[in-house]
């Protein structure tokens, strides 16, 4: 695997694939990689020819008081992880090489509706940062395929939606979320957790598990749902911000849904984790 910091070298590398007729998958990251991750280099590998990585953490996407600053960073280590789950090329570019202009970008990626509500509500500007680096990182790699992960559901849609407003030529695919044994779903903010608190943090799978539950068995109060699921993660010491049962494309959930997906976000000590779980009716 070859790993690239600079937009030249990159696009000097994907012309010679391209050149070549081959097919290309990007998977998008932050770096400080786990198996989650490494399943959207295998789910590239068998869509395409040649799988390009990016270990970017974007300013853009956070908020004043968020964590920008220690925000796990394990270059070294990623790159290992990748070239032994066989991915062909790493960008992980610097904040100059992607942003050599000052910032804030005089061009920002609004992709509304679907970013308001849920992360959108608690982290604003949040989305805006995404669509935008994801929209500079598409051009930069201009890939046929792109991986992103079920685990950040509404990021998903944003990214799916842009594709579609824009004309995008690339193929979105959603990948499962990967998990602990304990169903934590896996996340680079778990290091985190003390050991306490990485024990309570599987109840927030175990609380989407029992609303899923209760949608299976029939119950349409969908209102009573999220508040008692609020009122569980408060029980284990959670600072729950959301608790919300949607449509697949994030809308009010109706009765004759024959798909939910039920998403949470909470605080735990000082650490925001988030997890969703679709539920087939
Ligand atoms: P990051 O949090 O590093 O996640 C990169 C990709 O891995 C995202 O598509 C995310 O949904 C996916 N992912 C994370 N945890 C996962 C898990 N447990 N199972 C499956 N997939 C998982 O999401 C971002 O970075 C950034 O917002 C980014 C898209 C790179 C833009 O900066």
């Amino acid at each position: 695997m070859q790993t690239v910091h600079t937009v030249a070298e990159l696009r000097q590398q994907l012309a010679t694939w391209r050149a070549a007729g081959e097919c290309i998958a990007f998977a998008p990251t932050m770096g400080n990689l786990h198996a989650g991750h490494i399943d959207l280099i295998h789910a590239g590998l068998t869509q395409a020819s040649r799988v390009v990585a990016s270990v970017f953490v974007n300013p853009l996407q956070f908020g004043p008081k968020e964590d920008f600053g220690r925000y796990p960073r394990t270059l070294p280590d990623d790159a290992a992880k990748l070239e032994a789950a066989g991915c062909d090329l790493l960008f992980a570019p610097s904040v100059e090489a992607m942003y050599p202009h000052a910032l804030p970008l005089t061009t920002q990626v609004q992709v509304s509706q679907v970013s308001e509500g849920l992360e959108g509500a608690f982290r604003p500007g949040h989305f805006e940062g995404v669509a935008t680096v994801v929209n500079v990182l598409f051009n930069l790699v201009r890939p046929d395929v792109a991986l992103f992960g079920e685990k950040d559901w509404q990021q998903l849609a944003v990214i799916t939606r842009m594709v579609r407003d824009l004309h995008l030529p690339i193929e979105v695919v959603g990948v499962p979320t990967r998990r602990e044994s304990s169903g934590l779903a896996m996340s680079s903010r778990n290091q985190y957790l003390g050991d306490a608190e990485r024990t309570t943090a599987a109840v927030i799978y175990a609380t989407l598990m029992t609303i899923a539950h209760e949608l299976q068995q029939g119950s349409r109060d969908f209102r009573g749902l999220e508040q008692a699921g609020m009122q569980a993660l408060q029980a284990h010491g959670f600072e729950p911000q959301y608790v919300a049962i949607r449509s697949p494309d994030l809308q009010s959930p109706a009765n004759e849904n024959n798909s939910l997906v039920v998403l949470a976000a909470a605080l735990l000590g000082k650490t925001r984790l988030i997890d969703n779980l679709r539920v087939a009716l």
